[in-house]
């Protein structure tokens, strides 16, 4: 491509815009991520530390060094089926207590091709507005027109209610069908909420979704990528936590995240998981994943199913250190346990400290759901991994974590709604407390910093932690 062709031109400016937008995206220093990095990882997705587990690990070079095949997987899984992927199927099926199950190379994938395929032309696709860009995308893709398609405002069942009763009230004339089941309609939830670490009230959608069309034509699609080997038995998600499973469509969960793997599965029934062979996409067109990948899912799926035994599931007795994690606790409910006390110490040891330096809003506030309940009857929310810092300047902030030792990340515009820019904390089992009260520490200092600065007018957000912020090319 020539540098003044028309093409490279208009990808220039798309982005330069974004430069001068401050939301242009850039891929993080390797160094940041590599085990080497002195720097506290408040950034990935790997929850329960099994990425660094001693365990998990050589589970899996033991299962490698004797699997028949490791390399490659030969093609499309309708081509090459192999071994390794359907017993991972049957064990997932079994182990989610689902009809059926049906690997996808990522969560990305399968929610894309089911959004895509499922709906039919005639049917309606309800979202709460902050489901991942993947449903997004499948429902793009879909074939139902954009007038079916309709927003719910997050979390709110009220509204929920609304829209359903809204096309309720539009059903008639060549439309009619959604009452006597003829349509379908499909809503859009995440059992635990990426950027903010919010809970989808499951048991109150379903209800009102079994309720508004009694003759279950509404079906519920749960994504439980951030909730899969937290919570609910052995982790197995919120819907089995709530016991749902047999009023829900569809459940997503991935590999990617807590489990230390890749890939995804979508848990669901045998007509479907056929309907998805024959047209989802993203699974048809694609080389399936490599059996080491099918492995190390198998090896976190090991320990999730080891993690049941009744005695680690005791409380525990020892003050749990970064190293006692990761060298003597196998077990997944200890992990998950670990990471949630710890979820709460943060917001608990952070709050007071923004109150006490009276901290404005706008430069550094926990979410509203975080936000102590102001009665003592108000039932306190149930911890996350997922901890948002809510700033209009997750940059510098960021920045400023950053040269202090600690990886959180900026969370900006389009990846999350305009004027909802927060830094990600993202907790893991094998964080301490010590650790977490650093990070509170330094971001409650980064925003006094910013006050001073604001109020010896030198510069809104502080030039200096911008400054500091290009340096660190972030
Ligand atoms: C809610 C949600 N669903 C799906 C995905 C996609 O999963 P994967 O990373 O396996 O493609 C993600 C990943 O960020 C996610 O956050």
């Amino acid at each position: 491509m020539h540098p003044s062709s028309s093409l490279a031109t208009q990808l220039q400016s798309a982005l330069a815009s974004r430069d001068e937008r401050w939301i242009r995206r850039r891929l993080p220093d390797p160094h940041t991520s590599s085990p080497s990095s002195p720097l506290i990882d408040f950034n990935s997705n790997d929850y329960l530390s099994l990425a660094r587990s001693p365990h998990l690990r050589s589970r899996f070079l033991h299962k490698l060094a004797h699997a028949p095949q490791v390399l490659g997987s030969g093609g499309s899984r309708l081509l090459v089926n192999g071994h390794a992927h359907s017993n991972l199927e049957s064990r997932l099926a079994g182990f989610f207590r689902a009809g059926a199950a049906l690997l996808f190379n990522s969560g990305f994938d399968a929610n894309a091709g089911l959004f895509a395929c499922v709906p039919q032309p005639r049917d309606v696709l309800v979202l709460d507005e902050h489901v991942h860009a993947s449903v997004h995308d499948g429902v793009r893709a879909s074939r139902v027109p954009r007038a079916a398609r309709r927003v719910f405002a997050h979390n709110e069942v009220a509204d929920l209610r609304r829209v359903l009763a809204e096309l309720v009230a539009e059903d008639g004339g060549r439309d009619g069908g959604l009452r006597s089941g003829e349509r379908s309609v499909f809503v859009a939830v995440e059992s635990l909420y990426s950027m903010d670490g919010t809970f989808a009230p499951l048991v109150e959608i379903v209800e009102v979704l079994e309720e508004v069309f009694p003759a279950r034509n509404g079906y519920l699609i749960v994504d439980e990528a951030h909730a899969t080997g937290l919570y609910g038995p052995q982790g197995r998600g919120r819907v089995a936590e709530l016991g749902l499973e047999d009023r829900v469509l569809a459940r997503l969960h991935t590999f990617g995240k807590a489990l230390a793997a890749t890939g995804a599965v979508i848990l669901t029934n045998t007509l479907i998981r056929d309907y998805l062979l024959n047209y989802a996409r993203p699974l048809i067109y694609t080389t399936s994943l490599s059996y080491a990948n099918i492995i190390a899912a198998d090896c976190s799926f090991d320990m999730l199913c080891d993690g049941t035994a009744e005695e680690v599931c005791k409380p525990r007795l020892l003050p749990i250190s970064h190293l006692y994690l990761l060298t003597q606790i196998t077990s997944t409910q200890q992990l998950s346990r670990a990471l949630l006390d710890l979820s709460t110490h943060f917001t608990t040891y952070l709050h007071p400290r923004l109150a006490l330096a009276h901290i404005p809003k706008r430069l550094l506030s926990l979410p509203e759901h975080l936000t102590p309940p102001s009665h003592s009857h108000t039932r306190a929310p149930a911890p996350s991994p997922i901890i948002p810092l809510m700033t209009a300047h997750p940059r510098p902030l960021s920045a400023y974590l950053l040269a202090l030792g600690m990886n959180a990340r900026p969370i900006t515009w389009p990846t999350v709604p305009k004027g909802r820019d927060r830094v990600r904390v993202c907790l893991h089992a094998a964080n301490t407390r010590e650790e977490v009260e650093r990070l509170a520490e330094g971001a409650v200092r980064w925003a006094e910093e910013v006050l001073r600065a604001e109020r010896r007018g030198a510069g809104g957000a502080g030039e200096g932690v911008w400054e500091r912020e290009r340096e660190s090319k972030l």
